[in-house]
């Protein structure tokens, strides 16, 4: 299943915005909902934040750049995250991040020229009993070897 995401323009940036500035964590909650809405936080959309909620623009910048799952670009059509993190290290992750890399011909975090596939990293997706793990849009995927990555590489290119 493709993800559809809402194209950016600043007048619903403002109202996504809006509607979260009041809640506690407002930074966070509104980084969150407008890459739920749009796929990615837009580079405009950050001063457009510090404003409404009384912050510098680099302090909303920190907050951005500090957390991995903050996109800076809209995504691919598909997104396959692997879980970097420790269990799925200690279960072979690192080989399969090179595999998924070398196939995608892209590094973890970026997407491909035909913007059909993002590689993310992503870190423990609660399945470390199972793990290596990964997800390929929202379909949560456990015991990640060779045949089940490149199958899951293929379906992502379609
Ligand atoms: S460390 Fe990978 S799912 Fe927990």
């Amino acid at each position: 299943m493709t993800a559809s995401y809402e194209p950016w323009d600043e007048t619903r940036g403002a109202e996504i915005i809006a509607e979260h500035a009041n809640q506690e964590g407002a930074t966070l909650v509104i980084l969150h909902a407008l890459q739920q809405a749009l796929g990615y936080v837009p580079e405009a959309a950050i001063p457009m934040v510090a404003q409404a909620l009384n912050l510098s623009r680099a302090e909303v910048h920190g907050v951005f750049t500090f957390y991995h799952d903050f996109r800076h670009k809209p995504a691919g059509r598909h997104v396959l995250k692997l879980c970097r993190a420790e269990a799925c290290q200690a279960a072979g992750g690192d080989a399969l991040a090179a595999r998924a890399e070398a196939k995608l011909g892209v590094s973890l975090g970026n997407t491909t020229a035909d913007e059909r596939v993002t590689l993310e990293p992503i870190y423990c997706l609660g399945l470390c009993a199972t793990a290596p793990s990964a997800m390929l849009d929202d379909r949560l995927i456990g015991r990640l070897d060779q045949k089940r990555l490149d199958a899951l590489i293929v379906e992502a290119q379609r």
